[in-house]
């Protein structure tokens, strides 16, 4: 039936009406808050790259945290930038090193959910992924390095480890060694398709994580933005091998990606607006703009968004139910 009698409008008139008839909503329930951590950093240092972002120091944490559980934002990814970087990674899994410091201090003081970054680029001195033997990326004997890696972090208390490094079987093998280690309740959220991306741009100058010998790009790893049915393999490959959430990253250039795997899939669904997105996003000076991308993100089919918005969007959110009915 048509105008005159189908007048859409209707649905629109009120707020009210609106709030009853969308179909989308985005509270802090949806949210997760990434969070860098520098190791012997004495007091927080703006992230020049990410506008309102910070490289906190272990002392600083307790506070960021407090803010997190204040907004109930649910949970951290947290990422560690280490004083030494070396060939082979060896930081990523030290027991003192600075995550694993981070996440005993975190648990100390909140339950917030813990989700670690589990790869090689900020601890490796050439910036890759994995271990770099004659120009190329290992695959196998990286796996080993991640696995310990999880492992070091299921130690200090992570509730989930968040596989990013992109080598084939890292979901299998860290999901071995966290339950040969006995954290068969530590979770695995893995990047599962992670593309190689120009919006990670500002991350890298953030956690000083570029490709400085061997190949320039980390295209051999990540997946190609030219395959969607490629990266659906990779999600059902890692659903295959003990994946408890799948993640598509980035978010908004790739609401197809989500959407898709949303429709294959019953596995929860974490999407990653990175660092890219955030800065172009935030370039507009509205943080509704932000809100609208998130839902958008929401739209596609993911079921919770990690964005360094996480905390503005929930505090827009919240002013927002307080000024209106
Ligand atoms: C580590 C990692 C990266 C990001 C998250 N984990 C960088 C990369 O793969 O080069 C990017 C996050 C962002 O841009 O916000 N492998």
């Amino acid at each position: 039936m048509s105008f005159p009698k189908t007048r859409l409008r209707r649905l629109r008139g009120s707020r009210k009406i609106r709030r009853l008839v969308g179909s989308v909503h985005l509270t802090s329930d949806d949210l997760v808050y990434p969070v860098f951590v520098k190791e012997k950093l004495k007091r927080r240092e703006p992230i020049e790259s990410i506008p309102g972002q910070y490289r906190y120091s272990l002392n600083d944490l307790p506070d960021v945290i407090e803010k997190c559980d204040e907004l109930r934002i649910p949970g951290i990814l947290l990422f560690g930038i280490p004083d030494k970087k070396y060939a082979l990674g060896n930081s990523a899994f030290d027991r003192k090193g600075v995550v694993q410091d981070a996440v005993m201090k975190i648990k100390a003081h909140s339950d917030i959910l813990v989700l670690t970054d589990v790869c090689m680029c900020a601890y490796t001195s050439h910036g890759h992924c994995g271990i770099l033997e004659k120009g190329r990326i290992v695959n196998d004997k990286t796996l080993a390095v991640l696995a310990k890696t999880a492992v070091s972090h299921a130690e200090a208390g992570a509730d989930f480890v968040a596989p990013s490094a992109m080598m084939d079987g890292q979901v299998k093998i860290i999901r071995a060694a966290l339950d040969k280690g006995g954290f068969d309740d530590v979770g695995v959220m893995s990047y599962s398709a992670k593309f190689a991306s120009h919006f990670y741009g500002p991350f890298r100058d953030a956690v000083d994580a570029k490709p400085v010998e061997g190949p320039k790009d980390r295209k051999s790893y990540q997946m190609d933005y030219h395959d969607l049915r490629q990266a659906m393999r990779e999600v059902s490959l890692d659903i295959e091998e003990g994946a408890d959430i799948v993640m598509v990253k980035p978010a908004l250039p790739y609401l197809d990606v989500i959407s898709e795997a949303r429709k294959r899939f019953d596995a929860p669904i974490s999407a990653y607006q990175v660092s890219g997105e955030y800065k172009m996003l935030k370039s507009l000076n509205d943080l509704w703009v932000l809100y609208e991308s998130l839902i958008a993100i929401k739209r596609a089919g993911a079921d919770f968004i990690i964005s360094y918005g996480a905390l503005e969007v929930t505090g827009l959110l919240n002013e927002h139910w307080h000024s209106r009915k």
